[in-house]
C-alpha cells in the first residue's frame, strides 16, 4: 500500500490513516473505499486475517461445548433443566432441533472439559466462555443454566444464551462479542428461518418465543439477540424476506421497541405489519395457553394483522377525544401527516376513506389536507438536501431511483427540482434556456423536457405544461405530473436554482462506480480531497 506525506503537518503514513484522517471513516469504510476502487469485494468481517486462527479455534470450542452441554442435558444433574423445558411444553425433538443444553453447577465442569480436548485457557476465554479469574485461571462462564447455542448462515455456533431456572437475575446470560459473534449483526434462528420465509419473517423479542413459535409451525421467526434491532439486522432481514411482521411484548417496553424497530426497518423499504399478541402476553405464552388451538389463534393474528400505518394510526388516535371538537381537528391534521407518508397512492386513498367515513368528513377535504402535507415534506426534503452536500461520498454509491437507473437519488431529485420550476417560474426559464443547454441534466427525459420547452420559447410560443403535452406519451405526462405535483412553488425559486445547479455541478465531477474502480490512487485521494474541499 502506497506511502503518503502531508507537507502542511509533516505526517506520513499510509494511504489508509490518510483516507480515513480526511474522512472521519473508520477503518474498515477506509478500507471498503480502497478496495473497491481496486475492483474488489471484501467479505463483511473478514478482514482480521490475523486472528483467523484464534476464531477457527474458538467455532471449534463454540461446538465442542455445544455439544458438551447438551450431552449434559441428558445426565441426572441435567434431568431439572429438561423438566422444565418440558413444562414449558417443549417437545423432544425440539429440543433436540435448537440443540437446546445444560450447563452444569460445577464452575469447571466446561473449563476442565475443553481442556481435555486441548484447548488453551485463552481460547476460552477470547471465546467468552469461560471467565478469568483474579489469579488468573479460567472458570465457566454458564453455570446451572439452560443452554440456547446461536448459530450463524453457516451453521457455525457462533454465541451460547444461558436462562436461569429461577427468579435470580440477569435472566438470561449472554455471549458477549467475541472474535466471532457480534449481537448486533446476528439473529437468532435465522439459519432456520431464511429457507422457511417465503417472503415473510416474523420477529419476536426471546428465544423461548422464536422456539415456542419454529414448534407450533411458524418456522419464519427470528429474534435479536437481547439488543434493540439494529441497522445491520435489518439489511440482514431484507435480504431474506419483503415483509416483516414486529411481534414484540404488549408491554411498555415492548411498544417502545416496536416504534424503534419500526423506524429502523423504514429505510429498507420492507413492508412492515405490526402484531399484538392480546392479553399482554408473550406469543410463547400466547401459544402455550390455548393448547391444541395455540397454532391456529395465533395464525389467526397474524392474517388479521394491520401494517403499521393502521398501528400508528390508532396509537394517534387513542391521544384525542374525538368527542371534542377541537381535538376531533388536531387528530384529522396528524393522521394525514401520517398518511402523506405513504408513497403508495391507492394506500393513501384506502385510508383516507377509511378516516373520512370514520369522522365523518368530506372526503376531499382529508384529501387535501394530506396533499398540503406531502407539498411541505417535498419541500423539507429538498432543503435537506442542500445542506447535504457531505453524503453521497461517490455519486452512484448506495440509492438509486428505480426509474433513473445508475444515478444518484440525489442527482435525480435535484433534476426534477429544477424541471419543476421551468414550469412555475418562465422568467427563470427563460434565463436557462439562455444561458445553458440541455446537457445541464443527465437524465434523458429530463433533457427532453427542456429541449421541448426550449424550442417552444425559441418561437415566442407559450411553454406550459399543456403547451407541450402533445409531444409526451401518457406516461411521460404522468411522471411530469408527478413531478410538479411533488415540487411547490419555491420561497425564493432564484436562490433555489443557484443552489440546485451548484449541486449538479457536483454531481458532474463524481466519479462512477466504474471510474472508481479504474482510478488510479492520485486520482481517487484529488476526489477525496475536493468532496473534502467542499464540506469546509
Ligand atoms: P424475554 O424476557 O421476553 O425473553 O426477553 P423470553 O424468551 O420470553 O424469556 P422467558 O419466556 O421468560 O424464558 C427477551 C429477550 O431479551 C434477552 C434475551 O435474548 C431474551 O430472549 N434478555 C432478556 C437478555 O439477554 N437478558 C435478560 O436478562 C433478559
Ligand atoms: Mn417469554
Amino acid at each position: 500500500m502506497g506511502i503518503y506525506h502531508c507537507f502542511g503537518c509533516q505526517e506520513g503514513g499510509d494511504v489508509i490513516q490518510f483516507i480515513r484522517k480526511i474522512e472521519n471513516l473508520d477503518y474498515v469504510d477506509a478500507v471498503k473505499l480502497l478496495a473497491q476502487k481496486a475492483g474488489m469485494t471484501i467479505p463483511e468481517n473478514s478482514f482480521d486475517q490475523g486472528s483467523s486462527r484464534l476464531r477457527q479455534r474458538i467455532y471449534e470450542a463454540n461446538r465442542e461445548t455445544a455439544r458438551f452441554y447438551v450431552k449434559a442435558l441428558y445426565t441426572p444433574e441435567g434431568k431439572e433443566a429438561l423438566n422444565y423445558l418440558l413444562e414449558r411444553k417443549l417437545t423432544p425433538k425440539t429440543i433436540t432441533h435448537f440443540g437446546l443444553g445444560y450447563s452444569p453447577k460445577s464452575r469447571f465442569a466446561l473449563v476442565n472439559h475443553l481442556k481435555s480436548k486441548g484447548f488453551s485457557s485463552t481460547e476460552m476465554i477470547q471465546a467468552n466462555l469461560a471467565n478469568q479469574s483474579q489469579k488468573g485461571y479460567p472458570y465457566d462462564r454458564f453455570t446451572d443454566r439452560v443452554m440456547f447455542p446461536i448459530i450463524d448462515l453457516q451453521k457455525r455456533v457462533i454465541a451460547f444464551g444461558g436462562r436461569i431456572m429461577s427468579d435470580i437475575k440477569p435472566k438470561y446470560l449472554n455471549t458477549s462479542d467475541t472474535p466471532v459473534f457480534s449481537k448486533s449483526r446476528n439473529l437468532f434462528a435465522l439459519q432456520f428461518a431464511k429457507n422457511e420465509a417465503h417472503g415473510q419473517l416474523i420477529l419476536v423479542e426471546g428465544y423461548m418465543d422464536v422456539i415456542a413459535l419454529h414448534q407450533a409451525g411458524f418456522q419464519n421467526a427470528v429474534a435479536t439477540l437481547g439488543t434493540a434491532l439494529t441497522k445491520e439486522q435489518a439489511t440482514l432481514l431484507k435480504r431474506y424476506c419483503d415483509e416483516i411482521v414486529i411481534c414484540y411484548d404488549a408491554d411498555r417496553a415492548g411498544q417502545t421497541a416496536t416504534a424503534r424497530a419500526i423506524d429502523i426497518l423504514r429505510p429498507t423499504g420492507l413492508n412492515i405489519k405490526i402484531l399484538t399478541v392480546p392479553d399482554g402476553k408473550d406469543p410463547d405464552e400466547f401459544i402455550k395457553s390455548h393448547g391444541d388451538q395455540g397454532a391456529a389463534r395465533f395464525r389467526m393474528l397474524l392474517e388479521k394483522c394491520g401494517n403499521d400505518i393502521d398501528y400508528r394510526m390508532n396509537k394517534l388516535r387513542s391521544n384525542y377525544d374525538m368527542d371534542v371538537t377541537l381535538q376531533r381537528v388536531s387528530f384529522l391534521t396528524e393522521a394525514a401527516k401520517l398518511l402523506s407518508t405513504l408513497d403508495n397512492s391507492i394506500e393513501r386513498d384506502v385510508y383516507i376513506s377509511k378516516l373520512s367515513e370514520e369522522l365523518n368528513v368530506d372526503k376531499n377535504a382529508i384529501k387535501q389536507q394530506v396533499d398540503k402535507s406531502m407539498r411541505r415534506q417535498a419541500r423539507d426534503s429538498i432543503q435537506k438536501l442542500q445542506k447535504d452536500i457531505q453524503r453521497d461520498l461517490i455519486s452512484g454509491s448506495k440509492q438509486r431511483s428505480p426509474s433513473e437507473q445508475g444515478f444518484s437519488l440525489r442527482l435525480v431529485s435535484t433534476e426534477e427540482a429544477l424541471v419543476a420550476i421551468l414550469f412555475t417560474d418562465p422568467d427563470i426559464a427563460l434565463e436557462l434556456f439562455r444561458t445553458t443547454s440541455p446537457e445541464l441534466f443527465q437524465s434523458d427525459f429530463h433533457q427532453r423536457i427542456f429541449r421541448l420547452m426550449k424550442s417552444r420559447a425559441d418561437e415566442g410560443l407559450e411553454f406550459g405544461i399543456t403547451d407541450i403535452s402533445d409531444s409526451l406519451t401518457d406516461q411521460e405526462m404522468n411522471r411530469l405530473s408527478g413531478i410538479l405535483s411533488s415540487h411547490p412553488r419555491e420561497d425564493d425559486p432564484k436562490a433555489a436554482v443557484k443552489a440546485y445547479l451548484e449541486i449538479l455541478r457536483e454531481e458532474k465531477e463524481k466519479l462512477t462506480p466504474e471510474e472508481i474502480a479504474k482510478a488510479d490512487d492520485e486520482t481517487l485521494l484529488e476526489q477525496i480531497r475536493r468532496l473534502r474541499n467542499k464540506k469546509q
